[in-house]
């Protein structure tokens, strides 16, 4: 994609300051209807990534390394997505198809166009049941929990600092009324691998939300409500934990849950983020895109829920491509579940209150937006001897922004070793760190986070900004 996509995706058509003094301009010469309609159209974003953006959220899709050939598949990726998931090759067939062996090189193809485009990347997945290499189904007891262990850690370490979240552990709790958890190799090895395979991912990537992610569990049933004790309970005794996937598989069988969004804030309330992780939807027509709407509806409505991933970007490409369930056409067209969801995003009113990268969080002060116009930042750590992750909040104030650029004067000694969703100049001494692609404008009040982890001594203090 061109570096002026890359910016198309993420800049303001009229940043709202320029709005608002267009609008006071014009009153009195245009009749205000017009006026009002003007700003509306002005505000409305024109792709998934560019709206969610404007409301704090992501818009993301599950991606096959083999498909990044395909221009149409790529094209549309560029222009609607601002976040990744490896549909399978991040899996532990795919990544330790050997044991001790690691291959990356389908996954690293993904990672490098996602960076290269300004995207993030969601991990999928860690540790499950299913997709493992043939060696692993074969272990049990303290084999297979040491090949698990070693498998999250260098996974983890292999892509330390470029993951947005890590499904950590996926789909580890049984369907129907039970409540319990889903027989596996990985569960005979006993009933606390999930919160070790967290643990151990913590350290691997100190920067990386860690998700819980299942299916059948996006409205309030026995499944449900056992990841939500479960999670519960890992909030209570501190097992690291920052967020839970709903997956959001839905047909008619399966239609989206009347209480769709009262499952995800009862989450949320638990003190995690929640996302919509693989959300496609069987149907057509007026149904499909009511149905789109309806769960799109449902994460603006939680201020927590942060972003929705669909599962496939053409209907061809599904896992259930008979079902025809995303948001294009086996040509690329867009499809009325597109519209209906575009729509649903710039209706939507909630921003997000989005939250620290780690558990427990560090010092996180909430960033007052400055009272005139420009951005503040604010600034939380994780540290560990010899280094540390810093998460940086960028404010916008009254005028909202169409860019920023974020300063930090580092320790002597200390460097910055890699850094998200912002690029940075510098390494040492005072830094500057400039908005990527999707993130730079941002309407009066709303935040967006970027990160980097350095080496050496963490920076204190709080950040300048700059807005632009
Ligand atoms: O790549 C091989 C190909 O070489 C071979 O000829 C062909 C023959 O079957 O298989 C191909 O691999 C398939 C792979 O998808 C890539 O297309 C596997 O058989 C097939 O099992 C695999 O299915 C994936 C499925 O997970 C496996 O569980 C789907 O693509 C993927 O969309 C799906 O994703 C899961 C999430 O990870 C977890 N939640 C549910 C979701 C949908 O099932």
């Amino acid at each position: 994609m061109s570096s002026s996509a890359v910016r198309d995706r993420g800049s303001a058509r009229v940043r709202p300051g320029r709005r608002a003094a267009l609008v006071s301009a014009t009153v009195g010469t245009v009749a205000a209807g017009m006026v009002l309609a003007l700003a509306t159209a002005a505000s409305a974003g024109t792709t998934l990534a560019t709206s969610a953006a404007e409301k704090g959220r992501y818009f993301g899709t599950a991606v096959a390394a083999n498909k990044l050939s395909d221009s149409t598949y790529v094209g549309i990726l560029n222009r609607e997505f601002n976040m990744v998931t490896p549909e399978n090759e991040m899996k532990w067939d795919a990544t330790e198809p050997s044991q001790g062996q690691f291959n990356y090189t389908s996954a690293d193809r993904i990672v490098s166009h996602a960076q290269a485009n300004g995207m993030r990347i969601r991990g999928h997945a860690l540790a499950w049941h299913s997709q493992q290499p043939g060696w692993a189904q074969n272990l049990s007891g303290s084999a297979l929990r040491s090949a698990m262990v070693n498998h999250v850690t260098q996974v983890a370490t292999h892509y330390r600092g470029k993951i947005h979240s890590w499904d950590v552990v996926n789909e580890a709790f049984a369907d129907g009324g039970s409540g319990a958890r889903r027989d596996s190799n990985l569960q005979r090895t006993g009933n606390d691998w999930i919160e070790v395979a967290f643990r151990t991912a913590r350290t691997a990537d100190p920067g990386a939300k860690l998700c819980y992610n299942d299916y059948n569990t996006d409205g309030q049933n026995a499944k449900s409500n056992a990841v939500y004790a479960m999670v519960s309970d890992f909030k209570a005794r501190g097992v690291p934990i920052d967020c839970v996937g709903f997956q959001s598989h839905f047909n008619s069988a399966s239609p989206v849950p009347s209480d769709y969004q009262a499952n995800l804030q009862r989450f949320a309330n638990l003190g995690l983020d929640v996302q919509i992780t693989e959300l496609d939807i069987e149907g057509s027509g007026t149904a499909q895109a009511t149905s789109y709407a309806n769960v799109t509806k449902a994460c603006l409505a939680v201020s927590r829920c942060t972003g929705i991933s669909v599962w496939g970007i053409r209907d061809t490409d599904s896992w259930r491509a008979s079902g025809t369930p995303l948001l294009f056409d086996g040509n690329g067209n867009k499809k009325a579940a597109y519209t209906a969801t575009l729509d649903a995003l710039n209706g939507g009113t909630t921003p997000p209150t989005t939250t620290p990268t780690t558990t427990p969080p560090t010092t996180a002060p909430p960033t007052t937006p400055p009272p005139g116009t420009g951005c503040a930042a604010s600034l939380s750590l994780q540290t560990w001897t010899g280094g540390f992750v810093a998460t940086v909040r960028v404010t916008a104030g009254s005028s909202g922004t169409n860019g920023w650029t974020a300063t930090l004067t580092l320790p002597a000694g200390t460097a910055v070793t890699n850094a998200w969703n912002a690029q940075n100049s510098g390494t040492t001494g005072t830094v500057r760190f400039t908005n990527v692609g999707y993130n730079g404008q941002l309407t009066a009040g709303q935040s967006t986070e970027f990160g980097f982890q350095g080496a050496g001594t963490p920076p204190s203090g709080t950040p300048s900004c700059a807005a632009s």
